[in-house]
């Protein structure tokens, strides 16, 4: 599976480098696989101005690079964001956050024109869900969000020792069979003290760069 992730890190990289110049700035995700893009990406580094990370840790990566890093605040827009995912079904429909870096990544995906995201092919499934959806909550609420998650048919788990970089805390949801990712998206945003859930639906990927054994494989 490594070989997997460097492949579509790599092919992620031979994506962009036709579109990027010494202005460019790139949206970089959080996780194995977003890694694999991030040092295939430094090899380039003197192609593009820069980047602005998901989270804390690709921050540090990229700035081992020697890549700039900036705030999103300080950026007028991104046309690329890549960024791997725990689950993908055909509509690039993604289940994020098995990092807990879900709402960073959301809101710079939510600002760049194109989503790419990049996975080994045992990420792409029929129906979303057998992945535990992680739901960042504000730590008061942590007990109110369960119970309201309960109500929904999901079983919530307190990710122990787990602090998001906004401080925050996160559950899981398990045994959910997810037949309605935007309508659930929706839901759970909906409940008071979340801060954001890694149902990628209202906003999917735009490309899904797929690594299987016979290849990258490119869905959109
Ligand atoms: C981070 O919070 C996640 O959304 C990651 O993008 C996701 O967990 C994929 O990680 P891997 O590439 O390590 O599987």
């Amino acid at each position: 599976q490594d070989e997997l992730k460097q492949a579509v890190g790599q092919a992620a990289v031979d994506r962009l480098l036709p579109h990027l110049d010494d202005q460019s700035i790139i949206g970089v995700g959080t996780g194995s696989t977003a890694n694999c893009f991030i040092d295939a990406l430094a090899k380039h580094k003197l192609a593009f101005d820069g980047a602005v990370a998901s989270s804390e840790a690709t921050a540090e990566r990229l700035k081992s690079h020697g890549i700039a890093v900036y705030e999103l605040n300080s950026v007028g827009h991104l046309d690329f964001y890549v960024d791997g995912a725990d689950e993908s079904n055909e509509h690039l429909e993604l289940i994020k956050g098995g990092g807990a870096a879900l709402t960073r990544e959301k809101i710079v995906a939510a600002v760049a024109k194109t989503f790419i995201c990049i996975a080994d092919e045992s990420k792409l499934v029929p129906v979303l869900g057998a992945f535990p959806l992680p739901v960042e909550v504000i730590p008061m609420a942590r007990s109110h969000v369960a119970r309201e998650i309960v109500k929904l048919g999901g079983d919530p788990v307190y990710r122990e020792g787990c602090v998001t970089d906004n401080g925050n805390v996160i559950l899981d949801i398990y045994n959910l069979s997810i037949v309605n990712p935007q309508q659930l998206e929706s839901d759970l945003n909906a409940i008071v003290g979340v801060v954001c859930n890694g149902l990628f639906a209202a906003r999917p990927a735009d490309v899904l760069l797929l690594g299987t054994k016979d290849g990258v494989k490119t869905l959109e």
